[in-house]
């Protein structure tokens, strides 16, 4: 899949699967920028990168000033941001709803969903005057069913792949597409840890029609579709990428109802 040319902006983007996406995009051609709330991440990215088309730049989607700063000095490099993908993202602490911190709710709410429509809203009137780009929303599976222990980070992701709906309508005639995905667990990112967890690995994976987890490749490569003209009349749509765990019920009522017959 070719994006010759095409400026990409990945947010939160200096580590974890943010910088796979950046490799990925680097391999094909694109322009990439990324941002990043963490220095050491984005000085990580840029000895890494140095020499190829890519930026990484210090900045908190939850600042406003900041995220204007980081897409002028896109617009200021490159003219335009064609692809923006809002991958930054936190999870909360996993404790019961009734024992959430205030502080922890509200940062994975900023973070999430505040930050992802700051950062779109910057990007997408430069879109509009181009009339043309395409956005893609991170969301999870964990905003399609009720995880426990995950309020404010499923509450956040829920409300991305509304917003990626909402978008999509008001944006279209901009020649701006809006998506999202959906997925369940990624063996990489934030999952670094429980991979070198094997009950860990092995629950996952039994908990998942597909028997494993999602692997960082097959995760890439859907966004990179998304984000091509390949395309070009998906739109408000969220791509479930679970390997079906959120499609099924783990206590069929057929065994209860077939059993003793
Ligand atoms: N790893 C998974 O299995 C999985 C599953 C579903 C969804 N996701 C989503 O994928 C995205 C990336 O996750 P990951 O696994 O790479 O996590 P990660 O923790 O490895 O990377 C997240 C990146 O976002 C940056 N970041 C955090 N807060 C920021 C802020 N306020 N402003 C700018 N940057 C910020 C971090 O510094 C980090 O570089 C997240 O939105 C996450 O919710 C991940």
């Amino acid at each position: 899949m070719s994006f010759e040319g095409q400026v990409v902006f990945i947010t939160g983007g200096a580590k974890g699967l943010g910088k796979e996406m950046a490799r990925a995009f680097l391999e094909e051609g694109a322009f990439v920028a990324v941002n990043d709330i963490s220095d050491g991440a984005v000085d990580g990215f840029l000895k890494e990168f140095e020499g190829r088309e890519a930026v990484a730049l210090k900045g908190d989607v939850v600042n406003y000033e900041d995220v204007e700063r980081v897409v002028q000095s896109i617009i200021d490099k490159w003219g335009r941001i064609d692809i923006l993908i809002n991958n930054a993202g936190i999870v909360n602490p996993l404790v019961p709803a009734e024992k959430i911190k205030k502080q922890d709710f509200d940062r994975v709410i900023d973070v999430n969903l505040k930050g992802a429509f700051y950062v779109t809203q910057a990007v997408g009137k430069k879109m509009i005057e181009k009339n043309r780009g395409r956005i893609v929303n991170i969301a999870s599976q964990a905003g399609l069913f009720g995880e426990k222990g995950f309020l404010p980070y499923a509450i956040s992701k829920s409300s991305l792949m509304l917003m990626t709906r909402v978008l999509a309508y008001e944006w279209s005639k901009y020649g701006i597409t809006v998506c999202a995905i959906a997925p369940g667990f990624i063996a990489g990112g934030m999952n670094e840890p429980i991979l070198k967890k094997k009950d860990l690995v092995e629950y996952l994976s039994k908990r998942t029609p597909i028997g494993r987890m999602l692997t960082v490749e097959e995760y890439i490569n859907t966004i990179m579709f998304l984000a091509s003209d390949k395309a070009s009349y998906i739109n408000g749509e969220t791509i479930i990428m679970d390997g079906g765990m959120t499609g099924y019920i783990d206590m069929p009522l057929v065994d209860v109802i077939m059993k003793g017959r």
